[in-house]
């Protein structure tokens, strides 16, 4: 059977975990989720980090033992993964025994092999890297991650003879083009190689100097540098060298972002080499999460609490965010504005309604039974064609740590289906009494519609599952996965349960109302309630001058509080009771048409506006008018007799915001 082993980094428990830890980690979840339903043989490996220096100095400040310090920021970890819909499969600690014995065999077997030496050296080092920096890596003499001046130390230490190593290493990686994906981290790594800055390692601590660390076999006056100790975890947990799950599980994948580019695609492989083990599969490195284009920081107040967010957007809206938003191996920024604005157009609107819809329809027109069908017009075959290549783009892309491109290339689909229900009718097919024809169309939605959940299962697993439910798929609740043959999955719209009983439709993600957040949040901040409406009046003077601004400014979170979008009128008649209005009912994706009256009876012959585009804003209060509710506002230009709606050059999907 197929494995797959997959790491993230070991986090330092000198902080607590924030978006950053939890990035790596879902996706690392995520890629373990997508190939156990591939069937393989997997195992996801998460833990903590706690020798060194900065531990030591961090466990002072708190008035703690390193060991008590350790043990508690270890265990929120720990504590923090199940609570973010992780299922990792261990979590290994530096300072578990296993992990201490093994090190020191890894440094016996580099040792016997010749590649450590005893030598003096002067360098400039970094406590905050925790490593000796060379002259011509400093910049400006200073280091280069922490801007401030490293501490000449000089002193007698044990070195790995890495430069022996890096000759072949370059070789490696040009011979192996995805050994380091995405492809600008490769170049880097092998300029970095081509520059001659890189030399041996120094790879021990005097005692003297540092005590919180694991003891070098071969000399009880040291301890071991704290990079060389951690990498060795990747194989530790595995039981490396005699444990059975070294043998089944290694080589595998690493996951980590580019600020441990170098210990990841240098030392390690050099390391490994040296103890004459395998390399490494993979080593997929991404981007930073930034907010508001700075990094996350303490000082600056803006950590971002990955706990929080899903409490408040739920899991699943903000696993799938997290692995939309970042192109993997670019930079991000994260924002909650970005984040409901996702929730609304890719989950609540395409997503959710795709579903909302089609239930709704098996269930009034099937009795909630999934029906039989199979591909018959032009259009049936054109829709699973599309299923077929959107799964496999998916697949293809997933497995290349490509998951924006691999979600949009789903969400194709998800578009698509929605086109279908529009173009199809349903409910035209059902008034017109073709119920063979009706069945047949369902059939095909609910088919496609499961193939889109058993994707996403990896990346949302408990809204995929639910999902998989309504579908009337039997799912038991203890982690097992939709499938273990996504692959054979893509190949056909097969695997339905033609008359299970599929669940009514529900509400799967529900749209987030930004105004109503934003209200919120600002209550959060002020402590007291406030309208999120309320007009910002940021400059008393010009408001003076109204001549040229007749209305007050607004910010831009309150014109992205407006729910704009386009829909396509279905049904229009004239007001039973009004002259000027117009009853329209118009699609916008949703489940039902809605009903919005118009003032443009004067100007709109009501059998000119069906099938026509209009635009609208959709979050309106609700009103009556003449005995009849309008729920939204359509949008119109010009007065009197040049009064005429807006609507977009071209067609575009029902529901498409307005942006
Ligand atoms: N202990 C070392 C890793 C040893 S692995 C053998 C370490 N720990 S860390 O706590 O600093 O974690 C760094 C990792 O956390 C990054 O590589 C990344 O996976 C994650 N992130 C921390 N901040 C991040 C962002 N702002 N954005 C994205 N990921 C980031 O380095």
């Amino acid at each position: 059977m197929k494995t797959f082993y997959i790491t993230t980094p070991i986090y330092y428990v000198n902080a607590n975990p924030h978006l950053g830890h939890a990035y790596t980690t879902i996706v690392a979840d995520a890629m373990s989720r997508f190939h156990r339903c591939l069937g393989e043989d997997t195992l996801f490996l998460t833990g903590t980090d706690e020798h060194g220096d900065k531990i030591v100095q961090a466990a002072e400040k708190r008035g703690l033992t390193p060991r008590q310090f350790v043990d508690e920021i270890s265990g929120r970890f720990r504590d923090l993964w199940p609570r973010l819909g992780i299922a990792n499969d261990r979590f290994v600690r530096t300072t578990d025994e296993e992990h201490k014995r093994a090190v020191q065999k890894f440094l016996q077997k580099v040792y016997d092999a010749g590649d450590i030496y005893f030598g003096e050296f002067g360098g400039h080092y970094c406590y905050g890297c925790e490593r000796f920096y060379t002259e011509k890596e400093l910049e400006n003499g200073l280091c280069p991650q922490h801007l401030t001046k490293p501490d000449f130390i000089s002193e007698k230490n044990y070195f790995f003879r890495m430069s022996k190593y890096l000759p072949w290493l370059r070789e490696y990686i040009l011979a192996n083009p995805d050994f380091i994906r995405p492809e600008r981290y490769r170049a880097e790594v092998l300029a970095m190689l081509e520059s001659g800055a890189l030399e041996d390692l120094c790879i021990s601590r005097p005692k003297t100097r540092l005590t919180w660390g694991i003891e070098l076999p071969f000399d009880s006056n040291y301890v071991c540098y704290v990079w060389f100790d951690a990498l060795i975890n990747y194989i530790s947990a595995l039981g490396w060298p005699d444990g059975p799950d070294f043998a089944r599980y290694w080589p595998g994948e690493h996951l980590v972002a580019k600020d441990i580019l170098k210990p990841h695609a240098v030392f390690w492989p050099t390391m490994l080499k040296s103890a004459g083990l395998p390399l490494y599969r993979h080593l997929n490195v991404h981007g930073y999460w930034l907010v508001r284009d700075t990094k996350m920081s303490k000082s600056l107040g803006n950590v971002v609490d990955p706990l929080d967010m899903g409490q408040r957007y739920g899991l699943d809206a903000f696993r799938y965010f997290l692995l939309r938003e970042m192109h993997f191996g670019s930079d991000a920024s994260f924002s909650e504005e970005a984040l409901v604005g996702r929730i609304n157009a890719d989950l609540a609107n395409d997503l959710g309604n795709l579903y909302s819809r089609v239930l709704t329809m098996t269930a009034k027109f099937c009795a909630s039974r999934i029906p039989e069908g199979m591909a018959q017009t032009e259009a049936d075959r054109a829709i699973a064609e599309l299923c077929a290549t959107a799964m496999e783009n998916y697949l293809q892309l997933f497995r290349n740590a490509r998951f924006a491109q691999a979600l949009e290339a789903l969400w194709e689909l998800v578009r698509a289906l929605n086109k279908y229900v529009d173009s199809e009718a349903p409910w035209a097919l059902a008034k017109a009494g073709q119920q063979e024809r009706l069945k047949c169309v369902l059939h095909i939605l609910l088919a496609c519609m499961r193939k889109v959940a058993l994707c996403l299962w990896a990346v949302m697993p408990k809204a995929a599952r639910a999902m998989l439910v309504q579908l009337g798929e039997e799912m038991p609740d203890d982690g097992t996965p939709p499938t273990r043959d996504l692959a054979a999955e893509a190949g056909s719209l097969a695997g339905l349960r033609v008359g299970a009983q599929a669940a009514p439709a529900s509400n799967l993600f529900p749209r987030i109302d930004p105004a109503a957040q934003m209200a919120e949040q600002e209550a959060a901040v002020a402590g007291a309630s406030k309208s999120a409406q309320k007009v910002q009046v940021k400059d008393e003077k010009r408001l003076a001058g109204a001549a040229a601004a007749p209305l007050p400014e607004i910010s831009f979170d309150i014109f992205k509080s407006l729910d704009l979008r386009v829909g396509t009128v279905r049904e229009a008649e004239r007001h039973p009771k009004a002259d000027r209005l117009l009853r329209l009912l118009i699609d916008f994706g949703e489940a039902e048409p809605r009903q919005i009256l118009s003032g443009i009876a004067e100007y709109y012959a009501p059998e000119d506006l069906v099938g026509r585009q209009v635009c609208a804003v959709l979050n309106l209060a609700p009103r009556k008018i003449r005995g009849l509710m309008s729920c939204g506002m359509v949008l119109t230009a010009g007065e009197g007799e040049r009064c005429r709606l807006l609507t977009p050059d071209e067609t575009v999907p029902a529901g498409s915001p307005i942006t």
